[in-house]
């Protein structure tokens, strides 16, 4: 068994090293990680393990620093999770899930791996999070991860190129840009999974964030969190987000829908998103005491909210602290779930010759 500190590459302004975690790996040796790093000192950390975010430090109202992303120290946490919450990674190649994992195309039935319950989720037991994607430095602040997935991995049909841009801009935004090609008409849906603590990783629940989500439906899912294929308006229901309210003002609140999440975990279906081209306000999150605030922006139809319910206070953080319950927030920008087996839902069929290429950003700031 070998193992080794994790080389580091620090991209941007930054001249000095920013300490990318030293990472040990007994089966991989060539994880690297990648810091890139603006003028305001926004400091954010990729490996190519997963193509994962694995730390995002930003400045709160006051000028202090704090890590806003959670995840592991060490890449054998990525590897070895054991509850599997997909920090920061690259999911796919479907996003969330596909009902049994089955679906058909032209008539022709595929089997997926099943891996929650009888369910697919984020790719199955492999999926995009635990391989190691190749990774070039394609601008100041920019590095490209690459990955083919072959034609069966997991069941899914075809040959999958894909490729995820990482940027940081001097604007304080991080852009994902994705792109993929395929040589048999296959299922694509690629979302990043980062879990934010705007207060900072660690620091206690997220229920007191206030967010702002820019959609008036959302897809009703089963207690195995299928969607039933219905949009339903958020309207007088505690999925209403249209104007900013705490996560936890109405968590409680007695809904089925509510109880088949265990909390908010969930698709919405964006007011103004789907736009190919164009990146629409998608959501908004603002934690009052820091007074970070971040936009989530994307050409995606969809946002999964998904408020740390399966987090359990078992899972010590990168700075030793625990990270409880609802300790930590995703927004999921993909189409909506179980789409292969939803005709009524925007279709997230691939084919050769044309290209699957989104992008979504992550703005911080403060106010
Ligand atoms: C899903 C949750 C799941 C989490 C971690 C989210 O995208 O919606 O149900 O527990 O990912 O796997």
């Amino acid at each position: 068994m070998k193992s080794f500190i994790l080389m580091s590459v620090v991209l941007g302004a930054a001249g000095m090293l920013a300490g990318c975690a030293s990472v040990k790996t007994a089966d991989f040796d060539d994880i690297k990680c990648y810091t890139l790093k603006n003028k305001a000192g926004t400091t954010i950390k990729i490996t190519n393990y997963g193509a994962t975010v694995t730390s995002i430090v930003t400045a709160d109202r006051t000028g202090t620093m704090a890590d806003i992303a959670l995840g592991y120290n060490d890449v054998s946490g990525y590897m070895n999770a054991v509850d599997k919450p997909y920090f920061g990674a690259i999911v796919g190649r479907y996003g969330n899930r596909i009902a049994k994992g089955k679906f058909s195309i032209d008539g022709e039935e595929y089997e997926l791996a099943t891996n929650n319950g009888e369910n697919h989720l984020h790719g199955g037991v492999i999926g995009f999070d635990k391989v190691v994607w190749d990774a070039e430095i394609v601008e100041k602040n920019a590095v490209k991860f690459s990955y083919l997935a072959k034609d069966g991995e997991e069941g899914y049909p075809g040959n999958l190129q894909m490729a995820v841009t990482y940027t940081l801009t001097e604007e304080n935004e991080l852009r994902i840009d994705y792109l993929a090609t395929t040589d048999k008409k296959t299922p694509v849906n690629l979302t990043n999974h980062t879990y934010f603590n705007l207060k900072g990783e660690g620091e206690g629940t997220i229920l007191d964030h206030e967010l702002m989500i820019n959609a008036s439906g959302m897809t009703p899912v089963d207690s195995g969190l299928i969607p039933t294929g219905k949009i339903a308006p958020v309207k007088g229901t505690p999925f209403d987000f249209t104007t900013a309210k705490a996560i936890g003002r109405d968590i409680a609140t007695k809904n089925q829908q509510l109880k088949n999440g265990l909390g908010y975990d969930h698709n919405w279906v964006l007011n103004k998103g789907g736009k190919a081209g164009q990146m629409t306000l998608a959501a908004t999150v603002y934690e009052p005491t820091s007074g970070r605030f971040m936009e989530v922006f994307t050409e995606e139809p969809g946002i999964q909210f998904y408020c740390g319910n399966f987090l359990g206070g078992n899972l010590k953080g990168k700075a030793g602290k625990t990270y409880v319950h609802r300790g930590g927030f995703c927004l999921e920008t993909q189409h909506y779930p179980d789409s292969p087996n939803q005709p009524a839902f925007p279709s997230t069929i691939l084919v050769p010759d044309d290209e699957y290429k989104t992008s979504t950003m992550y703005k911080f700031s403060i106010k």
